[in-house]
């Protein structure tokens, strides 16, 4: 297999860790991750990311602080659906290794440079960093290969308010300046393919509780969705994002050009119109997904036909 160069853009949470497991599950190039505020604080989304890093082995995988909260709006974090560390309240050892010295966006204007049209880099927090680095250096647009980014919430409502996913809503003014943006080739992970895919009650109780590594991860930083939330169901946003970076035939793209409201009642919603370069994913093969999910964690498949409308 050629080396094929992915970047990482999180604010870990717990889907971000499960992107971040999955990842390295798959083997992927892993060159850097970069942490944004948004599902919870900065210095949270930095720490749980080289914590888990650490705890999968990876801690040579360079991290980079990023912005510590959106262009404009004041930063809000999910703390109620990621718990108040951003990792569902789990308790995993220190990180092995510590944060790089770039900032983010150094980061990202670095990698487009060093890797070129080889780079994919998959956005799956508030868009604040690569707005920063679109604005430091255009030309990232025209050298990263592949941008793949979780959010929007484009033919259904959003998990927000009902026009907003969090994504865009944490940082409208970040998501408009990189939907109005020229890129090789942006492909856009929206609720409308994210909502049909989930780590149900079913499979979390399939894992055995003496599981380690990445099993044992998603086993515990799933918990309280499970136990105190009573969910039926964690939604796999962020690992569906980089399951499509690496194979685009999970989904069904469509081209559209998106327009992003930043601010007012409908804040964070994203339009679709035609004529756009945005593959916009409109159908997810969510079983096939799913398998390759729990296999690459090391989780038993368990197929469940349990709704999600209890999920988060
Ligand atoms: O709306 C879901 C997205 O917002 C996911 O990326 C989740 O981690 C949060 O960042
Ligand atoms: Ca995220």
């Amino acid at each position: 297999m050629s080396f094929q160069p992915i970047m990482l853009d999180v604010d870990t949470g717990v889907d971000d860790a499960a992107a971040i497991a999955y990842a390295l599950g798959l083997e992927a190039d892993l060159v850097a991750v970069s942490t944004v505020a948004g599902n919870i604080h900065i210095d949270l989304t930095t720490g749980n990311t080289l914590k888990v890093l650490s705890l999968l082995g990876a801690e040579d995988v360079p991290v980079f602080r990023g912005a510590s909260r959106p262009l404009i709006k004041p930063f809000q974090d999910a703390a109620h659906i990621h718990g108040g560390n951003g990792l569902g309240g789990a308790t995993i050892p220190d990180a092995l290794a510590d944060e790089a010295d770039l900032t983010a966006p150094e980061a990202i204007i670095a990698m487009a440079e060093e890797f070129q049209g080889d780079l994919t880099f998959v956005a799956a927090g508030p868009l604040t960093n690569l707005a920063i680095a679109l604005s430091l250096r255009p030309q990232i647009a025209q050298q990263i290969g592949k941008l793949v980014l979780m959010g929007g919430a484009f033919f259904n409502p959003g998990n927000v308010t009902p026009y907003a996913e969090f994504n865009i809503w944490a940082d409208p003014d970040a998501a408009a300046q990189v939907f109005a943006t020229e890129w090789n080739e942006v492909i856009a992970i929206g609720l409308d393919v994210t909502h049909q895919v989930a780590i149900t009650t079913r499979m979390w109780e399939a894992i055995p509780e003496k599981f380690s590594g990445a099993a044992g991860l998603m086993r515990k930083i799933a918990a309280r969705t499970f136990t105190e939330r009573v969910r039926s169901g964690f939604f796999l946003h962020d690992p569906l994002a980089v399951a499509v970076a690496l194979d685009e035939s999970l989904v069904t793209l469509e081209p559209y050009a998106v327009e992003v409201v930043t601010d007012g009642e409908e804040r964070g919603r994203t339009i679709v119109r035609d004529g756009g370069n945005v593959l916009i994913a409109t159908e997810v093969k969510a079983e096939v997904f799913l398998r390759r999910f729990c296999d690459a964690l090391g989780m038993p498949y368990v197929q469940d036909d349990a709704g999600l409308d209890g999920a988060e």
